[in-house]
């Protein structure tokens, strides 16, 4: 860019570089993670601006403290990042990512991410890293918890609402690119090896979309693809990421991610580490500490160009002038209070029903006396889940609360753990049982401690842990009604559960309002809208499964042999992407296509009615799957193109229109370019990835 060309905040960054010395430049690449030990003092560091940002410093005075001494006492008055990983909350804790995909409320998402800013910029932050959008199709995989689960659309819409309700505050970070979730047998860090068709068409959208909302950052991942890792590979960062997409924020590794390059066996030093993962375009190099440690020499000996340095720390100083830090480097808001109604809300919303038999829920005023039973059931941490950042156990209702304060002085509330929630102790299962025998209906508060999910925590078994199975059976076995409440940040393997017992909610870890919002469904004040936007398989085997499969040339055909399936276990999950429960029923009618025939500029148009054919007051969320019959290139047998949560009192019915533009209708094609292709095209409208009412359309080239 020639300089007459820069606006004044470019100008003032030529300028800055300009009287930079080779360290503050590589200073301001490096981003230690907080160390009140460390040895020379981080305040010192700052000082001779060798620090371009903190991550895990947080407290107003402690980053205001910091803050003053760049601002005040190093060479060029640099402000810093502070950086944290808000994930599902700051102080309030909202549900996990996951469980508040499953509302398909991109406003909740938008406003939860909002709040959790606006609570971290109190407590002197100014960037997140956050949101995670990979697309995850394994739930052995336990950052699952930490996205949107399987889905590109749903995953696209979610990321950009997140991006907008972080960035009114702080700083976002979409994260991890590219395609970490894609590991190879769910296994943490493992490598990712898939057809750039697959990448661009499933894993990659999210990220985009997430661009597209204006994101700051970018973190690059640990995870190989097809044998380059994701912080040092230029096509994945320079190509794709800033010349097609147009992204103009900075990257940032992962944590030591650049140093693992040695691991990943494509550097022979830190140094050689540090220069692939510059050259890629990683801006940000996060604790390794090898860009300003390791990369003066090169950059001294010509081996790394001086221009190439400074294009990162020109992306890093853009950055810190569009939050303002320039202006006001502490930029301080007072504390606020904690925001319980809208955790309550997300809450409520991100409970599924997955099976509710004979109507067993809600629960009626025959129930006199209820146990609740479950290692969870009185627990105040796991609910909290993965990443619960600066949420306190003391915040948190627990199940039993919730039912005990909902069920009032008339009701008997009987209450054991029975077990631990992955040790094998049976010994209190007996007293568990005995509970269950006295009381009109047990709800059962199973599932995963939060530490079974998030990161490095990839599971090769998917049932309950510890000796939960057996309580299960054991309780079970009295004959009486059992509530299963689930807590879990995945897809468990439900089989036996969902043969055995009448009712279950996956709950998912709902954070400081589960016990609320739990009871606030087991008693029907709030009718179960949530629905899952990850498959359940019926076995680990089953593993990869999500419902935009392809065909293959054998579709699966009961009693024909050589098509394609298992010999012991149906292709079908235990539940679909989509589906989920309600205490009333919904039935759709009268799908019609207003065009039939569309160019690719055009807008499709879907009108579907919606009815409530039950008793209650209710939410649906209404999805559109389209398929393309025929391309040139194999198409998923379905895809998801929009949703809709729709509220109707009992017997109402509305009719809802999606508008959905052909330019979403396209693939990449056998010379990897996005085309949208002329042809036919199915529609099909629903309550889950199973829907069947359906439409056809026609694409006929650019405009009919
Ligand atoms: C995780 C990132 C996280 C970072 C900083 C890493 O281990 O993979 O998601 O943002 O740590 O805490």
């Amino acid at each position: 860019m020639s300089l007459s060309a820069q606006t004044p905040v470019e100008r003032r960054i030529t300028a800055l570089i300009a009287r930079m010395t080779l360290a503050e430049k590589l200073g301001q690449l490096n981003l230690p993670t907080y160390d009140p030990n460390a040895k020379p003092s981080q305040s010192e560091l700052v000082r001779r601006g060798l620090v371009g940002g903190f991550l895990n410093l947080d407290g107003a005075d402690a980053t205001r403290n910091m803050q003053k001494t760049a601002v005040e006492q190093s060479r060029l008055h640099i402000p810093l990042l502070f950086g944290q990983d808000v994930i599902h909350g700051y102080r309030t804790t909202f549900p996990i990512p996951l469980g508040e995909a499953s509302a398909w409320d991109p406003e909740l998402a938008e406003a939860t991410a909002k709040f959790a800013a606006r609570e971290a910029r109190a407590a002197g932050l100014n960037w997140t890293f956050a949101p995670m959008v990979d697309i995850a199709r394994d739930p052995r995989w336990g950052r699952i918890a930490e996205g949107a689960g399987e889905d590109p659309y749903l995953g696209s819409v979610l990321a950009a609402a997140r991006v907008r309700g972080f960035q009114q505050y702080i700083l976002a970070t979409v994260k991890h690119f590219a395609a970490y979730g894609g590991a190879e047998a769910g296994r943490e860090y493992n490598t990712v090896d898939m057809s750039e068709r697959t990448l661009r068409e499933v894993y990659l959208p999210p990220y985009k979309a997430a661009v597209d909302a204006g994101v700051g950052s970018v973190m690059s991942a640990f995870n190989e693809i097809a044998g380059v890792p994701s912080s040092a590979n230029p096509w994945l960062t320079n190509t794709v990421l800033r010349h097609e997409w147009g992204f103009d924020g900075f990257v940032v590794s992962d944590w030591t991610s650049v140093a693992e390059l040695r691991a990943h066996g494509i550097a022979a030093s830190a140094a050689d580490a540090g220069r692939l993962a510059l050259a890629a375009g990683v801006d940000m190099d996060m604790v390794a500490a090898i860009y300003v440690d390791s990369l003066p020499a090169l950059v001294r000996s010509g081996r790394i160009p001086v221009a190439q340095v400074n294009e990162a720390v020109r992306r890093i100083l853009r950055a810190k002038f569009k939050l303002g830090l320039f202006d006001d480097p502490y930029r301080a808001l007072p504390e606020v209070p904690q925001d319980k109604a809208l955790a309550r809300r997300a809450a409520q919303e991100s409970i599924v029903l997955l099976k509710n038999e004979g109507g067993l829920l809600p629960i009626g005023a025959a129930a006199k006396t209820i146990a609740v039973i479950g290692p969870l059931a009185a627990d105040t941490v796991n609910p909290l889940g993965p990443w619960s950042g600066r949420s306190r156990p003391s915040d948190v209702v627990t199940v039993l609360a919730g039912i005990r304060e909902r069920a009032g002085p008339g009701v008997t509330v009987l209450s054991a753990p029975g077990t631990g929630v992955t040790d094998g102790d049976t010994s209190g299962i007996a007293d568990a049982v005995a509970l269950a025998q006295r009381a009109d209906l047990t709800v059962l508060v199973v599932g995963e401690a939060d530490t079974m999910s998030g990161e490095a925590s990839s599971r090769s078994r998917l049932g309950l842990p510890g000796a939960q199975e057996r309580l299960e059976q054991a309780v079970e076995a009295t004959g009486k009604p059992v509530v299963l409440v689930l807590m879990s940040g995945r897809p468990l393997v439900l089989s036996w559960s969902a043969e055995h017992v009448p009712a279950i909610l996956e709950t998912w870890f709902l954070g400081d309002e589960a016990g609320h919002a739990i009871a606030d469904v087991l008693f029907g004040d709030v009718n179960p809208s949530g629905r899952l936007t990850v498959t359940f398989p019926r076995s680990v085997g089953q593993i990869p499964i999500y419902y935009a499969e392809k065909n293959t040339g054998r579709p699966a055909v009961e009693g024909q042999h050589f098509t394609s399936k298992y010999l012991d276990v149906p292709n079908t999950p235990l539940y679909p992407f989509g589906y989920g429960l309600s205490y009333t029923t919904f039935a759709y009618r009268d799908l019609q296509v207003r065009k039939a025939r569309l160019g690719t500029r055009d807008t499709l148009v879907v009108f579907v009615t919606v009815a409530n054919t039950g008793t209650r007051a209710g939410t649906e969320v209404a999805q559109l799957y389209v398929r393309d019959d025929v391309g040139s290139v194999t198409r998923p047998v379905r895809q998801l193109q929009g949703f809709r949560r729709v509220e109707l009192a009992a017997g109402a019915s509305q009719t809802i229109e999606f508008r959905v533009p052909v330019q979403q209708l396209g693939l990449w094609n056998q010379a990897m370019k996005y085309v949208v292709e002329p042809g036919t095209f199915h529609v099909f409208a629903g309550s889950s990835s199973t829907a069947e009412l359906e439409g056809t359309f026609e694409v006929v080239g650019v405009r009919p």
